[in-house]
């Protein structure tokens, strides 16, 4: 048995069954309806013919019958025409007249019969369908029988009868087709709100728990499905906050720890300890920082009207990042356009973004080498170090979190990049990783351009 999963698909199929057997139960019914009509009308005229010969008969004073029929009738009658024959017959089962050329009865007199009685016989091979009605003329009780040859009958009922089959046949199709092209166009009407609903759902993600299933056009009968979905919906989205703001409150109450921390490490009298546990102390606030940043952007939602000048971020980037690099004994160098390039987006996300990428070049470039950002016109950020560059098994596991490739690096949490990833996703840009043909890697972040103008 084929399971048809589409509802459309169920219906049809089973409309296309219904009318089928309904369509045979109605031409048998009709067809046994118009029969019995035909068959009702043949009888009640084979009466009346009947009466109308039996009405006729006149009694002679011998006590005998006889008949003289109107010329009409006998026009009825006669051989040549055929197709109506009457015959009178006493209750010994003599015929007294008879239209036949034999003089035989058409059916045999029965004395117990009822006064009016259908019968029917067979002469050759057609029927001979009539009735015979008892009559009393004088003292005599006579059977007057009417009679006709169904081979002779009028074409036209015989005709309708036997048309009867093809015309309600024919009609079934368009019906058929009318109920099959209503049933599809139905459904369609129906399920349309329920399509709308699956898009929106496809938007649904751990970025994005507030979309809820709009439920007003929803057909009652999956409405408690679709309702089901948005408090399953509401749970799930209750439980992602608990999460975030747990990792918010947990980074939020390690910053006070880590001040104090900051301010006893101070009053330290061997400064080689001091400045060690100073580095362990920055490695820890750069964590805790991050994973606040972490929490904030899983909350965030950027303004899709908000415009931002990358350009203008990256240079300000550059700028904050260049003592810390020269510090550590890298240069940093600001390329590419010196105009504003507006883009869509937040500015101060676009920042985070790029200074994580310029915090991981200025760490894996060696000394004396430069960190270079390039703005370029079409809304791509890039930053290139000369550093050992990204091998091609790790280009997807460096966006993980926690996934760093050295765990005993000082001030390595892995958080960096899944944080660009993040801000990326929310700004509907793209991140790439190249490495460079003389050596380093190269991250280009490419954003959606927009006219500032309009
Ligand atoms: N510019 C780069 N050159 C080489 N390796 C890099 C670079 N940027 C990132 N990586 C690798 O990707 C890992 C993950 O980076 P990130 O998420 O920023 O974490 P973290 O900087 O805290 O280690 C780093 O540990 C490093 O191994
Ligand atoms: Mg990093």
């Amino acid at each position: 048995m084929i399971r048809f999963k589409s509802i459309i698909s169920r219906i049809v199929i089973l409309h296309v069954i219904a009318v089928a057997i309904t369509s045979i139960l109605m031409s048998l019914a009709l067809s046994w309806l118009l029969n019995h009509a035909t068959t009702n009308l043949h009888n009640d005229a084979m009466e009346e013919q009947a009466a109308s010969v039996a009405h006729h008969l006149v009694p002679q004073p011998d006590g005998s019958l006889s008949l003289a029929l109107p010329p009409d009738l006998q026009g009825l009658y006669s051989q040549p025409y055929g197709r109506y024959s009457y015959a009178v017959v006493d209750e010994h089962g003599k015929t007294l007249f008879s239209s036949l050329k034999d003089r035989a009865p058409i059916f045999p007199a029965d004395p117990r019969a009822a006064a009016v009685q259908f019968l029917e016989t067979r002469n050759g091979g057609a029927a001979i369908s009539g009735a015979s009605i008892r009559r009393a003329v004088g003292d005599t009780t006579v059977w007057v029988q009417a009679a006709e040859d169904m081979a002779n009958r009028d074409v036209l009922i015989d005709d309708i009868v036997e048309d009867f089959y093809k015309n309600v046949g024919w009609i079934t199709l368009p019906i058929l087709l009318v109920l099959l092209v209503t049933d599809i166009a139905i459904f369609r009407r129906a399920l349309l709100p329920l399509r709308q609903a699956s898009e929106i759902a496809q938007q649904i993600g751990p970025a994005r728990t507030d979309v809820r299933l709009p439920l007003n056009e929803i057909p009652s009968e999956v409405r408690p499905l679709v309702s089901a979905i948005n408090q399953a919906l509401d749970r799930l989205d209750q439980g992602f906050r608990v999460q975030r703001e747990f990792t918010a409150d947990a980074a939020h109450e390690l910053r006070t720890p880590l001040s104090i921390l900051r301010t006893r490490v101070e009053t330290l009298d061997d400064p080689r300890i001091a400045k060690a546990l100073h580095l362990d102390i920055e490695a820890m606030s750069r964590v805790v920082g991050q994973l606040l940043d972490i929490a904030e952007l899983e909350a965030f939602t950027i303004d899709p009207s908000e415009l931002a000048d990358a350009q203008g971020a990256c240079a300000e980037v550059a700028e904050f990042i260049a003592p810390l690099a020269l510090e550590q004994g890298r240069e940093i160098a600001l390329l590419g356009v010196s105009t504003p390039v507006w883009v869509k987006g937040n500015a101060e996300m676009m920042k985070r973004a790029i200074r994580n990428l310029a915090e991981n070049a200025i760490k894996h470039a060696p000394v004396d080498t430069v960190v270079e950002f390039v703005v370029e016109e079409n809304g791509t950020v890039k930053v290139l170090d000369r550093g050992p560059g990204i091998a091609n098994e790790e280009r997807e596991l460096i966006f993980q979190r926690f996934w760093r490739r050295d765990r005993n690096q000082q001030g390595s949490t892995g958080l960096g990049l899944s944080i660009v990833q993040r801000i990326v996703e929310l700004h509907g840009a793209s991140i790439a990783v190249e490495n460079r043909v003389l050596g380093g890697a190269q991250f280009s972040l490419h954003f959606v351009t927009a006219d500032k103008t309009a």
